[in-house]
Formats: C-alpha cells, structure tokens, sequence
C-alpha cells in the first residue's frame, strides 16, 4: 500500500525509516518531510494543516493510510475532516479525532479528563479572566513553586514554574488579560507542583486495545546540568532505568487502562498514540500531560527498538486489531543526542553548510532542521539532528551518538554532552 506520512522533525524522520522497512509499504510520501525523510521515500509539498491539498493529493496517489507526526492538524480536526467527507472515509488516519486530541490541545480538558477517571495527577483548578480574584485566591492556598499552565497548544512554551507568589500573580493577569500566550492563555490551569524525576511512556491504541511502547526520557532545557531555557528536545534515553517492571505495571494499571477505559466511555475516538508524560514521585507515577501524538525527540529513541514490522503496527490500529499483534522490542539502550543551531530556542541563523554525515558509523542520523540547496545539507531549523545509537549499555549508546556529533560539522552547532548522566 501507499502510506502518507505528515511532519517534517526528527521524529518524522525516524517514522519514515521505520515506515519504509515495512513489507506493507508500496511508496512512502512524507509531507513535507525534510533532507533526511527523501531517503526512505518522496517528500511532497503539501502542508500537514491544509487539508485540502492533503486530501488531493491522498485521492492522486491512492494512499491506503496516512500517518500523522505532529499535533496540529489533530487538533485542528484532520482525523474528522476525513470521516465526514465521502471520498476518502475509508482512508484510516493514525490519530485522535478533535475530541480525543483536547487530551493535548487543552489542559482543562485533560485534567478534567483525568479527574473524572481517577487518573492521579497533580491538584489543579482553571481560571479565566472573570475568575482572577479566585485565582488569587487560589494560589494563596497552595505551597511554592506555582504551576502556572496556559490552556491551549503554546509551542511547548505555555508553562510557567514561579518561586514567588506575587509574581504568580502577575503572570496570571498577563496570561489571563495582557494575552501572554495568545488565545492559548484564554483559560488558566494553576496546579500543585510535584516533586521527582520525569519520564515518558508512550501508548498505541486502536480505541479498543492497546501496546505500551517503550519508555523513554527526554532532556529539555538547552543548558548542561538542565539549565537555561525550555527547548523542544535535546536528547532521548529509552529504556528509563528509574522506570522498572513495577514502576510500569504502577503505570498500566492506574494510568494507561482507566486513559483506555476513559476514552471508551465518553465515545471518544481514537486511533493512534498517546504520550503520557510522568513524573516520578517517590516510585509513584503521576501524570504531567496528555500529548496525542510521540515526542519528539523520544521516537527517535523508542521507534528504533521496536523490531515489529511498523506498517504492520499502523494497519493493526486502523482495523482494531492490536490485540492480534506481539510487540518485539530490542533490549539494548537507545541513546538520542540532538544536535541543533547555535541560539536555539532564541534566535538563531540558517543555511550553514553541513559536513561530515557519511563519517558517522554505527549511529542513526535523524534530520530534524535541515534542508538541500545546490546539492548539499543545510541547516533549516533550530533542531538540525538526532543521533540515534543502540547498544548494551547506555554508556556504550552514548559513546557512539557523541561520536557521531563529533563527526558532523557546521557553524555554530551545538550539543548537550551530558545526556543520560543523570541517569548512570
Ligand atoms: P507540560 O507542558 O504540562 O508538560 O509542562 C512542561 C514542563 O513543566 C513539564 O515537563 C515539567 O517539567 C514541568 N511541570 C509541569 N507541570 C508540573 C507540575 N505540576 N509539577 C512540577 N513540574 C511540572
Ligand atoms: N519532547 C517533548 C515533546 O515532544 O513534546
């Protein structure tokens, strides 16, 4: 069959690798992909959010089943769009509906989502510009540091962790009046703050069974040590040392069946992953987020341990079929290093010549940001690569990725070099 995948990151890249292993796969488009993602199929310049275009181009191509990387075009209804129009309502999108994507699109919609269920999670309550004397009031009643969460999609960027009460304060009236985060900060989500170490689980469902994929960690902040600003994903470990057999079934059995059971009941549709990300408080999972889609860095890191054959997987999920299949995951650590733009998550420039990637062995170079002019790589976003290695040991998996990074050349790169040390 002919299979669309929509994205253009790293984690696109990893998808279209894995995609195009798959004895199911005829062609590979990925829309619009990026320098890496033409080496496992066609890139094609459509746009994930205009639906039309991919809808034209799924009827010219005859794509049997489309594969959603990022959570935009699910929030924005793309699994619905297909349901309700004649021509290609038999074409399976992997993903949530609109609904079902509210799990990451808003984090009102997801606590009370978890609150209804019994899904632990930290205390929480929302607020909107009509409601900010309340929400003086209370944060006056929790302890610091204060969660602070605007409540739609704000880039990874809509959460704030403040010490001080009455700069909690004022950043509730900026995000609830001044429009700090725009429309996303329309309504407020104030919670408890939790206490522990973060890790990633990952879920496949096809609204009636489902598959735990491998866990995984990522490492935001741009700085060594977890410092500095928020980014998208410097670096992935998968498996989590921390995140155990009993730690998983703690997990499965509070967390991931009463999600299942939960979008069951309300006759919420979806087809696809859920991201759930944890916080480990003293050996007790928690959950920080819903997202409707996999991380970015983190499949990176989970889909080149997943020997099941991928487009298999995918199949499976648009036929309810999961209960059918045996997931087969190699053992070995996967360690992911992100290699990305001098600046980055500020500003940063682009189209800096890239050298060196047929250097690299042993280690999966994913691209994330980058692009071809006259022939050659170039850079193109803030996240240039994601350096993949499996190996025994995670030391052994790291060794191989910071090799590979050491390879790859271009002005003002940069990288975290320790990634995985907090958990050796
Ligand atoms: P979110 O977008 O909800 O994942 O939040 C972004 C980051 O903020 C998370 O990855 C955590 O590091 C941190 N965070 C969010 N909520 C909490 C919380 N209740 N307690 C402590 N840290 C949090
Ligand atoms: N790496 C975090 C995310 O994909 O949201």
């Amino acid at each position: 069959m002919n299979i669309l995948l929509l994205g253009s990151g790293g984690r696109e890249h990893a998808f279209a690798l894995s995609l195009s292993k798959s004895a199911l796969c005829s062609k590979l488009f990925i829309a619009p992909g990026n320098a890496g993602t033409s080496s496992c199929g066609t890139n094609v310049n459509v746009q994930p959010n205009d639906f039309e275009s991919v809808k034209a181009f799924v009827l010219k191509e005859s794509i049997a089943l489309v594969v959603v990387g990022p959570e935009d075009p699910l929030v924005n209804g793309i699994v619905d769009f297909f349901e309700s129009d004649v021509a290609i309502k038999n074409i399976p999108v992997i993903g949530p509906g609109k609904t079902g994507a509210q799990l990451e699109g808003s984090k009102d919609f997801s606590k009370a989502f978890m609150q209804r269920h019994g899904i632990p999670t930290a205390g929480y309550d929302t607020f909107t510009f009509a409601k900010l004397e309340e929400g003086y009031k209370f944060l006056e009643t929790l302890n610091p540091p204060y969660v602070l969460k605007a409540d739609g999609l704000a880039a990874g960027k809509g959460v704030l962790i403040i010490n001080d009460l009455d700069i909690a304060k004022q950043e509730l009236k900026s995000m609830l009046s001044d429009g700090k985060f725009g429309k996303a900060g329309d309504k407020v989500v104030i919670e408890e703050f939790l206490s522990g170490i973060e890790c990633s689980v990952f879920v496949l469902t096809d609204g009636k069974h489902y598959k735990i994929l491998p866990a995984a960690k990522d490492y935001k902040r741009i700085g060594e040590g977890d410092t500095g600003l928020n980014t998208g994903g410097m670096g992935a470990v998968s498996p989590v040392p921390f995140a155990d057999a009993a730690f998983l079934k703690k997990t499965e059995e509070r967390i991931v069946i009463p999600t299942i059971e939960g979008l069951k009941k309300e006759a919420i549709n979806y087809k696809g992953f859920i991201f759930i990300g944890l916080m480990n408080v003293g050996g007790e999972p928690m959950v920080i987020e819903y997202n409707c889609r996999m991380g970015d860095p983190e499949t990176e890191a989970v889909l080149p341990r997943i020997k099941t054959d991928f487009g298999v997987l995918m199949q499976a999920t648009a036929d309810e079929k999961l209960d059918t299949i045996q997931l087969e995951i190699d053992e070995r650590t996967a360690a992911t290093v992100v290699m990305v733009s001098g600046g980055y998550p500020g500003n940063y420039e682009k189209d800096y010549e890239v050298r060196g990637i047929e250097k690299v062995e042993d280690t999966l170079v994913f691209h994330a940001g980058t692009a071809v002019t006259n022939g050659n790589v170039v850079t193109n976003g803030g996240r240039v690569f994601a350096l993949t290695s499996l190996d025994e040991t995670l030391q052994g998996a790291l060794n191989k990725s910071f090799a590979a990074a050491h390879h790859i050349n271009y002005d003002y790169a940069y990288y975290r070099k320790d990634i995985g040390k907090d958990l050796m």
